[in-house]
């Protein structure tokens, strides 16, 4: 059962963690913390396990071994409250191109049974803060790179999560966009939320 945040737990603990697809070790006994407000980098080449690292912290694949723990409990535990805890930016794009900013963040929030009051509300200040209220009308498949990369980390954030998991948040993107993206992200981390960065 979850119960909150657990005091004096990391955020995030990872221990002895392994994975094998098939015959193929996909990780082989990663361990890592990561505490209240600290903005951590895991880095490795192409195909060496980042995501598949993300998708056991996050629930979306199962571990073979070890121990995964999100404010102390084990999201395998009690899944539904569990994934409430963060959100994710996915290293691929996966917004709705046919409907609009606003309509991709209405969806987000109605599967985290948000009102619909706190989604107009959320939805009003993430557009704000990610600078996109201009947007909120466009379809996304209108959206460049850039802007898409900004909505998933609005998008991400709808629920008001204690974890920002963004896997590649800058991949494809020019020097400039990315130095946009990096300040959001270090502003996030202002203003107080926890983050862990996978490979940009
Ligand atoms: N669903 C899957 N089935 C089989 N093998 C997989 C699966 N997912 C990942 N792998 C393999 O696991 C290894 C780690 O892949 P992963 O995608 O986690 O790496 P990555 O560090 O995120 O790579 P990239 O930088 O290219 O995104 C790779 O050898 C990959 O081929
Ligand atoms: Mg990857």
């Amino acid at each position: 059962m979850w119960s909150g945040p657990k005091e004096n737990f990391p955020v995030i603990e990872a221990c002895n963690l392994s994975k094998q697809f098939g015959a193929l070790p996909a990780l082989n006994g990663i361990s890592f913390q990561v505490d209240s407000g600290e903005l951590f980098a895991y880095l490795g080449p192409n195909g060496a396990g980042k995501t598949t690292t993300i998708r056991i912290l996050t629930g979306l694949t199962r571990r073979g071994n070890g121990t995964v723990k999100l404010n102390g409990h084990d999201i395998a535990a009690d899944p539904v409250r569990g994934k409430a805890q963060f959100g994710l930016v996915p290293q691929y794009t996966n917004l709705d191109g046919e409907l609009t900013v606003a309509e991709n963040l209405l969806i987000h929030g109605r599967l985290h049974h948000m009102s619909r009051r706190d989604i107009r509300r959320r939805t009003s200040l993430l557009l704000e803060y990610v600078e996109m209220s201009d947007r909120s009308h466009k379809p996304v498949k209108t959206l460049s790179g850039g802007l898409k990369r900004r909505l998933l980390i609005a998008r991400a954030l709808m629920h008001d999560p204690e974890i920002l998991f963004l896997d590649e948040p800058t991949v494809g993107l020019d020097p400039a966009i990315r130095r946009r993206i990096w300040a959001l992200i270090k502003k996030i981390q202002h203003d107080g939320l926890f983050a862990i960065l996978f490979r940009c």
